[in-house]
């Protein structure tokens, strides 16, 4: 595998063809209280400008659970917070990690900390994406449906970083992806035009600007927040423009019967999505950010042994 995850364009499907398998199978062994060892020795640095819970504590928890140690560095507490270059602090955290996983604002920032560093960079969101988010999804998907394959995918809301890697993961994996977004606040263009151009079937992701179009019959429905980290100014603004795209029982009901929701959380309950579809029958939310560990754990296992 390819020794940074900056964007799911990095995978292939063979390597998320392994993912899958490979964290399930260490949910299993972790809930029959099977230790693992595979990093033992090994240290990997949380270089975070943004807040999070679950991707912090599922990285963390991960390389415990794996032998290994996690660091949490904010970036703010750096010598960086008093302008120390960027390729300084690249070269001279690889001599102390093993690898780094990065939360920041700026996806050109952590593309050129990957580019001074030899040690894997993991992107664990960034304005413009959020990888590791929709491997850990897709885990969750396999391990509710049997498989990724053969599924259709809907997604309503911002075309924003969760949409974006939910575009890769299309490209990589030949998804059906259908996304719906109010006009203004689709993905961006040239994100889009990236993924088509690599994806093994362009055709299958697509704009709608109806949401019952996008879930109509969809196997996996999901949405995320209507202001990410960063632009919670913009929320009263957009609640008006965004209401039509609430995930809400409504909604639901053009999706199949046995349908499930993803949300990466946190939540807005009664924005982006309401409190009955958020705890109904349909919602997998507890499982998928459960997931978040277990995918962590074959992600790191599977960028140290290269
Ligand atoms: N889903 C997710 O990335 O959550 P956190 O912001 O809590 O890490
Ligand atoms: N789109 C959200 C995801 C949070 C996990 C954000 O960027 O804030």
């Amino acid at each position: 595998m390819k020794k940074d995850i900056l964007t799911l364009l990095d995978l292939r499907l063979e390597d998320c063809e392994r993912l899958f398998p490979r964290a399930l199978q260490l949910k299993r062994r972790h809930d029959k209280g099977v230790s693992e060892s595979a990093l033992a020795g090994r240290t990997l640095g949380l270089l975070f400008d943004k807040a999070s819970t679950r991707t912090r504590l599922a990285f963390s928890a991960a390389m415990s659970k794996m032998g290994g140690t996690s660091l949490f560095i904010q970036s703010g507490e750096t010598q960086m917070s008093r302008n120390e270059p960027l390729r300084d602090t690249a070269r001279v955290m690889s001599r102390y990690l093993d690898m780094i996983a990065i939360r920041t604002y700026s996806q050109e920032w952590v593309e050129r900390f990957a580019g001074y560093t030899d040690i894997p960079v993991i992107n664990a969101l960034t304005d413009s994406f959020h990888p590791t988010q929709v491997l850990s999804d897709l885990m969750t998907v396999v391990e509710k449906k049997g498989d990724f394959k053969g599924l259709k995918y809907a997604w309503v809301g911002d075309g924003n970083n969760m949409a974006n890697s939910w575009i890769n993961a299309a490209a990589v994996m030949g998804l059906d992806l259908f996304l719906s977004c109010p006009e203004g606040y689709t993905p961006d263009a040239g994100i889009l035009e990236t993924a088509k151009a690599a994806a093994v079937n362009p055709e299958g992701i697509r704009l709608v600007s109806d949401p019952r179009e996008a879930v109509a019959d969809a196997d996996v429905v999901n949405t995320d927040v209507w202001a990410g980290m960063g632009q919670e100014e913009k929320l009263e603004g957009r609640k008006r423009i965004f209401a039509p795209y609430q995930l809400n029982a409504e909604l639901m009901q053009h999706a199949r019967a046995d349908a499930i929701v993803l949300h990466c959380l946190p939540a807005h309950r009664g924005e982006e999505i309401t409190d009955d579809v958020l705890e109904g029958p349909s919602s997998v939310v507890w499982d998928q950010a459960e997931n978040k560990m277990h995918m962590a754990k074959a992600i790191l296992e599977a960028l140290i042994e290269g």
